[in-house]
């Protein structure tokens, strides 16, 4: 074997995998491993196994093939034009516009009805269908009606393993009911060092403490901002000099983020 001094992952690894093989040969008892039911966790899953969502609703091949919409017929916001155009000017095929110009109408209707993928279809001279394809395939595209707060807790392996499933559960206790919040599960959401984290409005917090969950379901309901001293915008990097309190949110026109003391009272 090659020796590094120290020793690196690979070298861990090996001496942990001699060890179990070791073990295992000696009839020695293995811990963990050998009880699955100690470190199985109760994970909630779809009727159909999965933990994602999955596509639920079949297309119809008998129903007649949907036009480009007459812009004679179709009215669409000056507002949700212009932003869809723009959109449409960034690509050299229009098409790859199609995400972009559906969160456009989503933000404008709520979610992706049929009359807001009527309009992008109208503006984007495309089938409502071609779009709808696009909306049902990305699941931060919603086909449904749903509350306009929108609260993701991630369940994938980092988070779950740090007890995200009981923060999704209390957050559906305080929240489940009220019609303005879309709270959802949802899969790995690129923040595991800070697990357990949850999106609220795409503002990544966490890790979500057990005494936080209240707070959190209050701010989320009022509106307010969501738990600031456990913003990931907000969190402090090895690079002292590229630490600061001014922060500007630059996925929303929202400015400047209040000040937080994220001292923890030293000076
Ligand atoms: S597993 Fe939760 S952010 Fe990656």
């Amino acid at each position: 074997m090659i020796r590094r001094d120290p020793p690196g992952p690979l070298d861990r690894d090996l001496e942990r995998r001699a060890a179990l093989a070791e073990a295992d040969a000696a009839g020695t008892p293995l811990g963990y491993l050998d009880d699955p039911a100690s470190y199985q966790l109760d994970v909630r899953r779809f009727d159909h196994g999965s933990r994602a969502p999955g596509y639920r609703e079949a297309s119809d091949p008998t129903k007649d093939p949907i036009e480009v919409p007459d812009p004679a017929q179709v009215a669409v916001p000056a507002d949700l034009r212009a932003e869809i155009e723009d959109h449409m000017s960034r690509y050299p095929d229009h098409r790859s516009a199609a995400i972009p110009a559906l969160a456009a109408a989503q933000r404008v209707h709520g979610w992706c009805s049929p009359e807001a993928v009527e309009q992008v279809a109208c503006v984007m001279r495309l089938t409502p269908a071609y779009l709808t394809a696009v909306a049902t395939f990305y699941d931060m595209l919603e086909t449904t009606p749903v509350g306009r707060k929108t609260v993701y807790v991630c369940t994938n392996i980092s988070c779950s393993l740090r007890g995200a499933d009981a923060v999704l559960a209390r957050l559906r206790d305080e929240l489940g009911h009220d019609p303005d919040v879309n709270l959802r599960g949802f899969e790995c959401l690129g923040a595991c060092d800070i697990a357990p984290m949850a999106s609220i409005d795409g503002v990544y917090v966490g890790p979500i403490d057990d005494e936080d969950i209240a707070v959190l379901a209050a701010q989320i309901r009022d509106g307010s901002d969501p738990l600031p001293a456990k913003q990931l915008v907000r969190r402090r990097v090895a690079d002292a000099a590229a630490n600061s309190d001014e922060v500007s949110r630059q996925s929303t026109d929202a400015g400047t983020l209040d000040p937080v003391d994220l001292s923890g009272g030293r000076a």
